[in-house]
């Protein structure tokens, strides 16, 4: 009889998006007529960019004739794509980042989970993670034997760094020693950006305190601000304290496609049993080679066409349509009297809850009465009760209906 990873039954029973898909289908189910609209998951709504679309039929033309078919191909990703992201994100920002650093991968849920096969599990190493939080850094921490049991949202052993109105979705770093900060910029779920001298502050004290950074960048693309870093290494000395994870998911609409990266500088190390440094580089790459065989070439070659010219302007109007809704969501929100964050240079409108009313009871009252599904922020931590979570990510027409809607519910 196979013994179970005992850790799976610490995870709290609701993962938050399987509780709202409950409460949706419970709701659909008794009110069948309802069109309801969902500006909760943050999945993207808008078609393919024609660039990546064009791209990725003459790949799966190529593969049908002997002398351009592609099988395995490298477990780090093909080294045009890998030299497309290095030249296109990373040195045209100034970032010194080689593309022998960069890991092409099929999402960044799984990079960001799977980093953990190359840290020490158990009480050896020290997580932060901020509250609200994207729940995968949570959850796979739990997976993976880091945290003890869970007590009012919370799990024992995980150190949580509050981000509330108070200070401005901004945390304090931690003033106890931490060996792993997840840091995820612009955020999810509060749409709060990090400014150069807050990621300094982060690099530096990282630095000093022997303390590794997981950048999760996957937003970056909606950074309109120019003087917002859209990448943990344009701050001096990121490349000796920090893993960086980018996805193609939100700015080209590879939700489904899936294609991401993970860049691990190679000076980057941590300590093995005995004291020694090791790169992290090279453990990664085994990881890698090991249990990951690559994205497809099909996909590969629709991402790279996101970095030519055409593909950088239909990649420049999807990001323009989605602000241009949370500036709707924003404006019709404010209007309605609540407070409002998050939603400029993110795609993430972050809205107080009315008085004493609970992030879930909200919840509630947007399916039943306005037809709309949202994600209560108490699902993002403790931190995030009282709070709610607007997508940007739909149509123009179901953005505008939906605004509609809880404007009367306020009237
Ligand atoms: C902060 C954050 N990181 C990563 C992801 C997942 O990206 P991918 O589609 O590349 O797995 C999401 C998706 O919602 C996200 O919000």
């Amino acid at each position: 009889m196979p013994r179970i990873n005992d850790n799976y039954l610490k995870l709290e029973a609701g993962y938050l998006f399987p509780e709202i898909g409950r409460r949706v289908a419970a709701f659909a189910e008794s009110n069948p007529e309802a069109k309801l609209i969902k500006l909760g998951i943050g999945d993207v709504t808008e078609p393919l960019p024609e660039a990546c679309r064009t791209a990725m039929i003459r790949a799966v033309n190529a593969l049908g004739k002997r002398d351009s078919f592609h099988g395995y191909g490298p477990e780090q990703g093909y080294a045009w794509l890998r030299e497309a992201i290095a030249e296109n994100d990373f040195a045209a920002r100034g970032c010194d980042i080689d593309a022998s650093e960069i890991f092409v991968s099929d999402g960044s849920k799984c990079d960001s989970g799977n980093i953990l096969d190359i840290l020490a599990a158990g009480t050896a190493n020290r997580f932060a993670v901020c509250d609200p939080v994207y729940p995968v850094y949570v959850d796979t921490n739990v997976m993976a034997g880091n945290t003890g049991e869970a007590a009012g949202g919370r799990y024992a052993g995980l150190v949580y760094l509050p981000m509330t109105a108070a200070n401005s979705f901004t945390p304090a770093i931690p003033d106890a020693p931490v060996d792993v900060v997840y840091l995820c910029y612009p955020n999810n779920p509060t749409g709060a950006v990090a400014s150069r001298e807050t990621l300094t502050q982060w690099v530096d004290w990282a630095k000093a305190n022997n303390t590794l950074i997981l950048f999760d960048a996957a937003y970056h693309a909606f950074i309109t601000d120019p003087d917002i870093p859209h990448s943990i290494y344009e701050i001096p000395g990121a490349r000796d304290c920090a893993i960086e994870f980018r996805s193609f998911s939100k700015n080209a609409g590879f939700t489904g496609t899936r294609c991401a990266l993970t860049v691990v500088p190679k000076g980057l190390t941590g300590k093995d049993a005995d004291g020694n440094d090791v790169a992290l580089h090279g453990l990664w790459n085994r990881r890698q080679s090991t249990k990951f065989n690559g994205v497809s070439y099909i996909v590969q070659r629709g991402a790279e066409a996101v970095y030519s010219e055409e593909g950088k302007a239909q990649v420049a109007e999807l990001i323009a349509f989605y602000l241009e809704n949370a500036r709707l969501i924003r404006e019709a929100l404010t209007a309605c009297g609540m407070e409002v964050h998050g939603g400029v240079n993110a795609p993430y409108v972050w809205i107080k809850t009315p008085a004493g009313v609970s992030s879930w009871d909200f919840f509630d009252t947007l399916i039943n009465e306005c037809h709309v599904v949202g994600t209560p922020g108490s699902g993002f931590g403790a931190a995030g009760e009282g709070y709610f979570r607007i997508s940007a990510f739909n149509s123009r027409e179901n953005v505008e209906e939906a605004m509609k809607r809880i404007a009367k519910l306020k009237a």
